[in-house]
């Protein structure tokens, strides 16, 4: 406890004392990012596939909605057979490229490595295992050219890189807060303005920083009051060690007004409630509600645009 505080102090203190310009912390959406394209083709037939399930009803695409900002809304998705998909919420996917690690623990290293796990999580897709993925993919005829032709086989490696290629296309610039700080000074509210004064200024961006206002680093949940669902410990059941206890890869706040409801359990449904939990279990302090209104409204003008290219 006490050295989650010191590290996070130390994290605040170094954001606010050094020469860095805090308004440099957070850098836009790039309009698009490098990117194969027949690959990515691939992978989003992959991607919206539910034939690559137990059930035959469930793809990524259900609770990873790229018509609803990557998430499906919900606390806890819906699996095969209608099982919920708990301990955790759905993250969305959009953006996701930009996220140093995936998965709220951070235990997949990249976005091919995670589209590993859907495919036999009993929980999600629910196939047997991955020589059954392999044998679906096979079945289709569509797929088996398309793999010839790109990879020269079918395998998890081939799979999962497609769906990596196209979640590169999942991303959305243009948000009115990167049109802002691009120099539009008319593209958000001015109390979108003092909301982003207030993130720097009561070290917000000590922890949400970077492309995506989040995904660069762990961090405790439950700094100065312990977090009360104790239920999944985060970075702990993959390390053990006990300084890991609770602690979280910073999520994304790209979007984040379309991705209620919130956290890794999902238990806080408005991003007004939100930021108050935020201030007081990271930061120790009560902010009053025109603060917290003004965050709020700088949090809404992080929702980018994303541009469906096939
Ligand atoms: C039944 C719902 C469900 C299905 C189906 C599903 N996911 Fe997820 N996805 C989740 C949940 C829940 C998490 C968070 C799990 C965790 O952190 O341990 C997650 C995490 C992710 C993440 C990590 C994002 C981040 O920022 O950490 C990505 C990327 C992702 N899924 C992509 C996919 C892909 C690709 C597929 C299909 C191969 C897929 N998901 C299928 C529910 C689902
Ligand atoms: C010490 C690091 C730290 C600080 C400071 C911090 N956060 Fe967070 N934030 C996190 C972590 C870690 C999570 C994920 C917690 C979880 O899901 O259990 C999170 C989650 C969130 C979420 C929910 C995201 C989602 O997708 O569910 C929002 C919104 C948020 N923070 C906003 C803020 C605001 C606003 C402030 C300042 C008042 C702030 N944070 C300060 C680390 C921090």
């Amino acid at each position: 406890m006490k050295r989650a505080i010191l590290l996070a102090l130390s994290a605040l203190t170094i954001c606010s004392a050094n020469s860095i310009d805090q308004n440099q912390m957070a850098t836009p959406i790039p309009d698009s990012i490098a990117y194969d394209k027949e690959k990515a083709i691939l992978g989003k037939k992959l991607y919206m596939d539910t034939s690559l399930s137990a059930d035959g009803k469930v793809s990524c695409n259900t609770c990873h909605d790229i018509k609803s900002f990557g998430v499906d809304n919900q606390v806890f998705s819906t699996g095969i057979h209608g099982v919920l998909d708990k301990p955790f919420n759905s993250p969305t996917t959009f953006n996701a490229v930009f996220n140093f690690v995936q998965f709220w623990n951070g235990r997949a290293k990249d976005l091919a490595d995670q589209a590993r796990g859907p495919f036999t999580n009993p929980n999600e897709m629910g196939l047997r295992d991955e020589a059954e993925v392999i044998k679906i993919i096979e079945q289709n005829p569509d797929y088996k050219a398309r793999f010839n032709d790109i990879y020269g086989e079918i395998n998890m490696e081939n799979i999962t890189d497609a769906i990596a290629e196209f979640e590169k296309t999942l991303i959305t610039p243009n948000s009115p807060f990167d049109r802002y700080q691009k120099g539009d000074q008319n593209a958000i509210s001015d109390a979108a303005k003092r909301g982003w004064n207030a993130f720097k200024n009561n070290g917000c961006i000590a922890c949400h920083q970077g492309q995506n206002l989040g995904g660069t680093m762990y961090q405790k949940i439950g700094i100065f009051e312990p977090y009360p669902n104790q239920e999944n410990l985060g970075r702990y059941e993959i390390t053990k060690q006990e300084t890991d206890k609770m602690v979280f890869k910073v999520p994304s706040l790209r979007n984040i007004a379309k991705t209620a409801p919130y956290y890794h359990d999902g238990s806080v449904p408005t991003l007004d409630a939100c930021v108050q939990f935020m201030a007081y279990y990271q930061l120790g302090r009560f902010l009053d509600q025109q603060t917290v209104d003004d965050i709020v409204a700088f949090l809404e003008s992080l929702t980018g645009e994303y541009n469906e290219q096939f």
